[in-house]
């Protein structure tokens, strides 16, 4: 059969046989992977569940990893990550993507206000090492934080689905209960599945909520519900803060014997690392960011100029990554993640010395491609964009 493919593809040459097969149907292809969105949910406000029907070549995702997808707007293809939120292996092998509307972002919003039935969009493979690891530990602690919920409960919903008969604790943040997507699922999981403790907490209201409570409580007396009971936003048994020792010791005193997987804002993630760190249990916990994470920028590095010089602009070297120095000189170069995951921000840097933001590696061989999300210059540069 591919040898028939490989004829066509010949014969339709120059141009890709899947640039003649998408006139025909955009989810009509042979090497590209694409999805089509099949139903779209706004149930929480300012963020909208997609479920898409990838094509043939879609081969699944573990539960934790992310997918790139390309969204065109005004005839500009734009690629972003997100974490697929359903379980991994699922039947019908759809994938469920739960998008935040950020206030300025250009895809989320986009999706927001647009996503509709039948809309197709780019995809690539699910990747990443933030997973459920495939022989699964005994104890698992899953925490996060706005929408960094997104891969840990693919995560919670996998081992619901595998009947996990382990121990499970999951922790979210939000600002407030309205805010939580997917909440109706998380109580059935919490019903069916006595062995899963379910904390929602919302900080700047000083409340939680518990869904599911398989020990009973320990509540200081008269200060809230029966122990096991769930807990009431308006009537909180134990007044609630930001994440930290207190926190984990009470809602999973066995954290030191399991895994632990965060994912959330800097703050979050942080807070977590520095407490694991502290008890020597750093390599128990396991993370993923949604935004770049920098090291700390020596000020005699923040000199020269940087010379874009494909565009015939330069600027003053601000300290920035060059992906923000262009933009701020009013460049439009392509970019995905913006963290150095997918590659579309690569340039060539002609000449000059830039450093790896997130690792404060220095690199000044000529002529060489590099991610301009994760890059800054060092002293003068020469970008080719
Ligand atoms: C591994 C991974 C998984 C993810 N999973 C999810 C998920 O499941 N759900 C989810 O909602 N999100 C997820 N994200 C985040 C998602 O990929 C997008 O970053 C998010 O949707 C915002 O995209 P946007 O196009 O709306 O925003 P963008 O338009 O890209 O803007 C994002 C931010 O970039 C900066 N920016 C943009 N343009 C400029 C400019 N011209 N100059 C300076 N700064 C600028 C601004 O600070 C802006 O707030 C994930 C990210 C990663 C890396
Ligand atoms: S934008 Fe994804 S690597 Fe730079």
């Amino acid at each position: 059969m591919m040898g028939l493919f490989d004829l066509v593809q010949t014969l339709t040459s120059p141009h890709p046989l899947d640039r003649y097969l998408e006139l025909v149907r955009p989810t009509l292809t042979l090497h590209d992977m694409r999805a089509e969105v099949t139903h779209v949910r706004r149930s929480v406000p300012g963020s909208v569940t997609l479920t898409l029907r990838p094509t043939r070549q879609w081969s699944g995702h573990r539960a934790g990893q992310y997918v790139q997808i390309g969204v065109l707007i005004d005839g500009v293809k734009h690629t972003r990550c997100y974490s697929p939120v359903n379980a991994q292996g699922r039947r019908d092998r759809h994938i469920e993507l739960t998008v935040k509307a950020h206030s300025r972002g250009l895809v989320s919003r986009y999706l927001y206000r647009n996503a509709a039935p039948g809309m197709v969009v780019d995809l690539a493979p699910a990747a990443g090492t933030f997973a459920l690891p495939d022989l699964r530990p005994d104890r698992i602690l899953l925490i996060s934080g706005g929408s960094g919920i997104t891969p840990v409960l693919s995560m919670l919903r996998t081992l619901a689905e595998e009947n996990f008969a382990g121990t499970v604790a999951f922790l979210h943040y939000a600002t407030m209960p309205e805010a939580v997507p997917h909440r109706e699922e998380l109580e059935a999981i919490a019903q069916r599945h006595r062995n899963f403790h379910i904390e929602l907490r919302y900080p700047s209201r000083g409340v939680g909520e518990r869904i599911a409570a398989p020990v009973p409580a320990v509540a200081p007396a008269g200060t809230g519900p029966e122990p096991g009971a769930p807990w009431s936003c308006a009537a909180p048994a134990i007044p609630v803060g930001r994440f930290d020792y207190d926190t984990l010791e009470r809602v999973a005193p066995w954290f030191a014997a399991g895994e632990t997987f965060v994912c959330g804002p800097p703050s979050l993630m942080e807070s977590v690392r520095r407490i694991y760190e502290a008890e020597g249990l750093g390599d128990r916990v396991h993370s993923e960011e949604f935004t770049l994470s920098t090291t700390p920028v020596d000020p005699s590095d923040v000199t020269g100029t940087t010379i874009f010089s494909a565009s015939g602009v330069s600027a003053a070297n601000a300290g920035a990554s060059l992906l923000e120095q262009a933009e701020s000189a009013g460049l439009t170069p392509e970019y995905g993640c913006r963290m150095g995951i997918c590659f579309s921000c690569t340039a060539v840097r002609r000449s000059g010395c830039t450093r790896d933001l997130r690792t404060g590696e220095l690199d000044s061989d000529p002529d060489q491609p590099i991610q301009l999300c994760i890059s800054a210059a060092v002293g003068d540069t020469d970008i080719e964009i």
